[in-house]
């Protein structure tokens, strides 16, 4: 059994972290913790277990052994060290950091203390794209020579607890970064994992369109992010991550490879659609994505108990997603710098 703790208790924690601890009989939820003493109470009310006032008081307690991260971007980085520094094992939610130091410091402070440390990207388990990998492995579309992939809904402010437009998404301090950061950060993750290869170059543009803050001003970070990518062995492509696309959520990826296409999360019907060189369509009925208005089972706690349980590799290591955070970063630096950028992930 793994005890776990809970800081954050907001709109990932409620629709995703605490009912698949839930589901997971080698699972147990100790406690809660958020700033906001009356939503942690309400956890309480819910399911039972106990309150902690401070997200410290939580980690002193030593029958938690793991704690799952789910407050605002900022606060990852010294939470998951903090945790890892008690002896926890962290799943932090995404980005892992607001800065590429504070990454690295997560990534050797889980080996040091020999504690896993995972990150919340749920794509990469989702049933196409584990469907895709596996597909792409046995050589279906060939060599694959470029892809386009994107990640847009209408934004944040009508997802988390705390809606509207005074909602720390927008906040530069807490947020950090906008659309790269908040839905291109999993298309960058679920490329490099689909096609086996890490992004090297970055060219893109970063801008904001549309999203105002609480004051009517446009807001300090990113509602847009346009992309491309080259990867180490030529691969070209194009990540799109928007807070702009009003009225549905793209969450698509296309790859073109030398013996055909694949589309994922593309076609009105079918989850993944290969459509071969001669023109043949082969399609998959696999079960659809999350989306903000409907959440399946993501699989991302069920991970994180086994890789402790099992003590075994995981594809949601914090080293993947430190690679994931320095395109992030490279994308924000070209965007800054008008100037193709090379990612440094050392
Ligand atoms: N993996 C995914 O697909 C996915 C989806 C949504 C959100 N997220 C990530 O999860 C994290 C939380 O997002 P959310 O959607 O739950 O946001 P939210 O606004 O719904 O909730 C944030 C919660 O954190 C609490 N909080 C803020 N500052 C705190 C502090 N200093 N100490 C303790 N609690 C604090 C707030 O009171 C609130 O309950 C973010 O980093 C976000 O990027 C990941």
């Amino acid at each position: 059994m793994v005890k776990i703790g809970i800081i954050g208790c907001g709109k990932i924690a409620q629709v995703r972290h605490i009912p698949e601890y839930l589901q997971n009989e080698r699972a147990q939820i100790v406690g809660f913790y958020d700033r906001s003493e009356q939503r942690a109470q309400e956890m309480v009310k819910k399911y039972g277990s106990k309150i902690y006032h401070s997200y410290e008081e939580l980690l002193e307690d030593p029958e938690i052994d793991g704690v799952s991260v789910c407050v605002a971007n900022h606060l990852h980085a010294q939470v998951t060290i903090d945790a890892l520094k008690q002896g926890k094992h962290v799943l932090c939610e995404k980005p892992m950091a607001t800065t590429m130091e504070d990454a690295k410091k997560m990534v050797a402070e889980a080996q040091k203390a020999g504690k896993k440390l995972l990150v919340g990207h749920n794509q990469l388990l989702t049933p196409a794209h584990k469907r895709a990998k596996a597909l792409i492995e046995e050589g279906l579309i060939g060599e694959i020579l470029s892809f386009r992939t994107t990640f847009g809904h209408g934004g944040p402010e009508s997802w988390s607890i705390d809606p509207g437009p005074n909602t720390w998404f927008f906040k530069k301090d807490a947020a950090a970064m906008g659309a790269i950061g908040d839905l291109g950060v999993h298309k960058i993750y679920l490329i490099q994992h689909l096609i086996g290869q890490k992004i090297t170059e970055v060219t893109a543009k970063l801008v904001t369109l549309d999203k105002q803050d609480a004051s009517g001003q446009p807001i300090a970070l990113d509602d847009n992010a346009l992309c491309i990518y080259e990867m180490e062995r030529g691969v070209v492509g194009t990540m799109t991550a928007s807070w702009t696309y009003y009225g549905a959520e793209d969450n698509s990826t296309i790859l073109y490879g030398t013996k055909g296409i694949m589309r994922i999360y593309d076609h009105p019907e079918y989850s993944l659609e290969v459509i071969l060189k001669a023109g043949e369509k082969v399609y998959y009925d696999l079960e659809s994505i999350q989306t903000n208005e409907q959440q399946t089972k993501s699989g991302v706690i069920d991970e994180f108990i086994e890789s402790i349980l099992e003590d075994r590799e995981t594809v949601l290591s914090g080293e993947k997603a430190l690679a994931t955070m320095g395109v992030v970063f490279a994308s924000m630096e070209s965007s800054r710098t008008g100037k193709t950028v090379t990612v440094k992930n050392e």
